[in-house]
């Protein structure tokens, strides 16, 4: 009887920690209950101010900045001239009143079907001290426009740096005010995910939208640099017009270092900012086993990240692998099954996604055990894998996605169809704080946030409810 008696209260605990895991079972994460007014989504007209030529003649326009070498003790200044070539020069020093160093670039034009590019000039400046503030100015014989910028603090373990997260901005209303409140929040790098201009909106692929995205953005992108993601939008492979060169357009006007990262191509290479290891891929690359892109990545991974030296570790990719939007549903998933157990063996603290127009950040999940014979294709909570996001809501012409799944999957922590914008706040070696904002909201309002513990100092801390 006694014994019998003292069962009791256990059964009645086990059958209610037993409805408890049953109950958190039976969803994934959020569905964020918010609901955007329902408006157009349209491009600003090019009439307004944002796309405005500055003054001069031939005065240097579409100014922007983005690493040189892999660390940032370089930094490579691009714009254009309209009318003639102008200077290739680039002069620069600690204050405005003394530039007196200066450096030699580059220019070229390139032509879209009807269209003729202006006149492109990169330049790269080296030998950079880090975390110095830098004027630049260019434009010398006409009219000459000064910037700044500063660079990006030496690479160590606990170097706090915060970045901006941003993806598929385009050049909308939407994508002017997700701009404005990722300046309100106050990165000092922006890692974008691709899809930039949408310039292939338009008919003929109007490369003029290039030309406006670029001056639109400069207020931004010409004092800190960006880091630049190739997405769909950035193809401009146009055969029915003749152009047949795939990233034409996009790669003739935003240079990123991949030679330092012993990369060849532009559209996959890696930098150290800080304390992370930023790695970025191309989704539309070959990536197939023993293509460059997959043999770069394998030695990337295997022999050029050291934690201890650069804790975060950060992919970039512009198509997710874990995305439960009705749009673009499924896209990613070649290159997820190619590079997963990569990831997940490399210990990557976070994955980084555009291409689908809403938000939405995963639980750390890994679908990496699945063969041919096995069946077993279900993602499942694993705390080696990364953390995934998909910030592809800058705003652009294309609208919201507004079709998630139902039920929302397990993996999936939050989701919101609303446009906005990220950061990432590293701490130190063991911590960063991530926070997303929707453009609705004041800019400091933070709609999702968490801690991320790092998966190489700390990898049993669960961090991703
Ligand atoms: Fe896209």
């Amino acid at each position: 009887m006694g014994a019998r008696h003292q069962l009791l209260p256990l059964a009645a605990l086990l059958l209610l920690l037993l409805l408890l895991a049953a109950a958190a079972g039976a969803s994934g994460g959020v569905t964020s209950g918010y609901r955007r007014k329902a408006e157009a989504t349209a491009d600003m007209p090019l009439d307004a101010d944002v796309f405005r030529v500055p003054p001069g003649y031939n005065a240097p326009q579409q100014v922007h900045i983005t690493l040189g070498d892999q660390t940032g003790a370089a930094m490579t200044v691009s714009w254009v001239t309209a009318s003639e070539p102008g200077s290739d020069t680039v002069a620069y020093g600690r204050s405005p009143g003394k530039m007196d160093l200066s450096a030699r670039g580059t220019h070229a034009r390139y032509d879209y079907y009807n269209y003729t590019s202006g006149f492109i000039h990169h330049c790269t400046l080296a030998n950079l001290k880090h975390g110095v503030k830098y004027w630049y100015a260019m434009g010398f014989g006409h009219t000459v426009r000064t910037f700044w910028f500063t660079t990006p603090p030496k690479p160590g373990p606990d170097v706090p740096f915060k970045f901006g997260l941003i993806g598929d901005l385009g050049q909308t209303f939407d994508s002017n005010s997700t701009l404005s409140h990722y300046e309100a929040n106050g990165g000092s790098a922006v890692l974008f995910v691709g899809d930039l201009s949408y310039a292939d909106s338009y008919p003929l692929h109007d490369n003029n939208r290039w030309d406006t995205w670029a001056r639109f953005v400069e207020r931004s992108v010409a004092y800190q640099p960006w880091l630049w993601t190739a997405g769909n939008h950035e193809l401009d492979y146009a055969p029915e017009i003749g152009e047949t060169t795939p990233f034409k357009p996009f790669t003739r006007r935003y240079p990123t270092p991949f030679r330092a990262s012993g990369s060849t191509e532009p559209l996959w290479y890696s930098v150290k900012i800080a304390s992370a290891h930023v790695v970025v891929l191309s989704s539309y690359s070959a990536y197939g086993q023993y293509t460059p892109q997959w043999a770069w990545l394998d030695e990337e991974l295997r022999l050029r990240v050291d934690r201890r030296a650069t804790p975060w570790l950060v992919v970039l990719i512009h198509s997710p692998w874990y995305n439960s939007n009705g749009y673009h549903y499924m896209e990613g998933e070649s290159m997820r099954v190619q590079f997963e157990r990569w990831l997940v063996d490399a210990r990557v603290d976070l994955v980084l996604a555009g291409h689908v127009h809403s938000y939405e950040r995963s639980r750390r999940v890994s679908n990496v055990v699945y063969d041919i014979v096995n069946g077993k294709a279900t993602p499942v909570r694993d705390l080696d894998a990364p953390m995934y996001v998909n910030i592809g809501d800058g705003g652009n012409i294309e609208g919201i996605a507004d079709n998630f799944t139902r039920p929302q999957p397990r993996y999936s922590a939050f989701r919101e169809a609303s446009f906005g914008h990220a950061t990432l706040e590293i701490k130190n070696r063991t911590h960063a704080y991530y926070e997303w904002h929707r453009n609705h909201d004041g800019a400091k309002v933070v709609a999702d946030s968490v801690w991320l513990t790092n998966r190489y100092w700390m990898p049993t801390q669960d961090d991703s409810n």
